[in-house]
């Protein structure tokens, strides 16, 4: 069986009990069921298949700040995906995790000099660039080192995507991406700069976009920009269409993937460009729960708190977007949902809750409980807060499972740290 799923009533990753991992890794700790990315690279890259050309077909750059572990970035390596990174960070542990830097393309507003840098010594794809003081930055490095950069634009396309707020990144008030204008006075200052060649555009609407229509309004911006560039003289061979595609975490309407392929095919495809995509959520979501234990059952006047062991620096997202995630016992799991509990953690914030007055069974000291759909944003925003040590992470493969990462020690924790002369005793 694939992904999680009950068997005698208890929850399993593909077919290994969760108990078991709880027992081998302690908890908290994230588990990842390597079937259910495998399932979602294939229904993305199949809806592409199915709609595009063979030689047609986009390369999926796989946005790593999703879920960044290397054992996660090696298996979607080996199913094909390139790369979209956002760091120096990122770009050595996709080097580490055996990506080819020519599958490799960097984005984010704020590229710092030594980043350029080191993308532009592995000889990476692209940089996404989204500013001209970016570009000039760009150029200067690139010639002070002796190389060539390949650079597309991105397009701010001034559309509303994205699942919340603070995760819509297409509207003309936010950071991201440039207005057609300054779009097409970047191509005219890259035919100045000697060491930078301009291919392309980008965009990248938002994350967890399920206004699904946002995505055609943005491609439909694309045909007459590029074909404005290329009367003006200007190579427009690369369209990086970014990521977005959401999932289900509770009743989300799911995006038809195969109507976004065919608005690929009829809008984008006739301009005969390399397409990239930056699927990041969509693959690695829905593959991980947080595995967490039962603390304390505390019954107030006012209600019941399940306090758990993981908490928001471990999983920020509730705190931080207002997140639903669904939470399941990972035992005992014919009993009814009887109880209310506000599930929360151990930090000294009122953010640090997981799921208020969400109806589950009775649950005691010790046990085992489950937060879903966590593998996307997860343990990349996990933090240190309360000098909680970074949790383990462990990826099952059908029956066996291997531990990815380590829970931190604290020596770990506090490795860097120095009380200066002056203040020791
Ligand atoms: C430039 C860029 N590409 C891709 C992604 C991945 O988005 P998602 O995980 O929603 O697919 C992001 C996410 O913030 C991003 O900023």
């Amino acid at each position: 069986m694939t992904g999680f799923n009950e068997k005698n009533g208890i929850l399993h990753a593909d077919d290994v009990p969760l108990p078991q991992i709880a027992k081998a890794a302690g908890t908290p700790c994230y588990v990842y069921a390597a079937s259910v990315i495998r399932q979602q690279y294939e229904r993305l890259a199949g809806a592409m298949a199915r709609a595009m050309p063979p030689g047609k077909q986009p390369l999926l750059c796989y946005a790593c700040k999703a879920n960044s572990n290397i054992a996660v970035l090696s298996l979607l390596r080996s199913l094909g995906c390139g790369l979209e990174i956002v760091s120096e960070g990122e770009l050595v542990r996709g080097l580490k995790a055996g990506f080819d830097a020519g599958k490799i393309v960097s984005t984010g507003v704020g590229k710092q000099k030594r980043e350029i840098a080191a993308c532009l010594k592995a000889g990476i794809h692209q940089f996404n660039v989204e500013s001209i003081p970016e570009l000039e930055m760009i150029a200067a490095v690139a010639s002070e080192i002796g190389k060539n950069a390949n650079v597309v634009f991105r397009l701010n396309p001034d559309v509303v995507g994205g699942g919340h707020h603070k995760i819509s990144t297409g509207r003309k008030s936010d950071k991201f991406g440039m207005s057609v204008e300054v779009v097409q006075k970047a191509f005219a200052a890259a035919k100045t700069m000697k060491n930078v060649k301009a291919l392309g555009l980008s965009m990248h609407i938002g994350s967890q976009v399920f206004t699904v229509e946002s995505f055609r309004e943005a491609f439909e911006k694309i045909p007459a920009l590029v074909e404005g560039l290329r009367k003006a003289g200007h190579t427009v061979s690369r369209l990086d269409i970014g990521g977005g595609f959401p999932i289900v975490y509770r009743d989300e309407k799911l995006l038809d993937l195969d109507a976004y392929a065919q608005w690929v095919r009829d809008i984008i495809m006739p301009l005969d460009l390399e397409i990239i995509m930056e699927p990041g959520r969509y693959l690695v979501g829905g593959a991980g729960v947080l595995l967490t234990e039962v603390l304390y059952v505390k019954e107030t006047q006012d209600r019941a708190f399940l306090i758990v062991d993981a908490a928001m620096n471990d999983l920020m997202r509730p705190a931080l977007y207002d997140a639903w995630h669904g939470i399941e016992p990972a035992q005992n799991r014919s009993a009814p949902a009887t109880k209310q509990y506000d599930v929360v953690g151990p930090i000294c914030e009122s953010s640090d809750i997981f799921a208020a007055q969400r109806p589950l069974p009775a649950m005691k000291q010790g046990d085992l409980a489950v937060i879903r759909t966590a593998g996307a944003y997860g343990f990349s925003m996990a933090s240190n807060y309360n000098s909680r040590p970074l949790l383990a992470e462990v990826m099952v493969n059908g029956n066996t499972f291997d531990i990815i990462r380590k829970r931190q020690s604290y020596e770990d924790i506090l490795r860097g740290e120095e009380i200066p002369g002056w203040l020791k005793k």
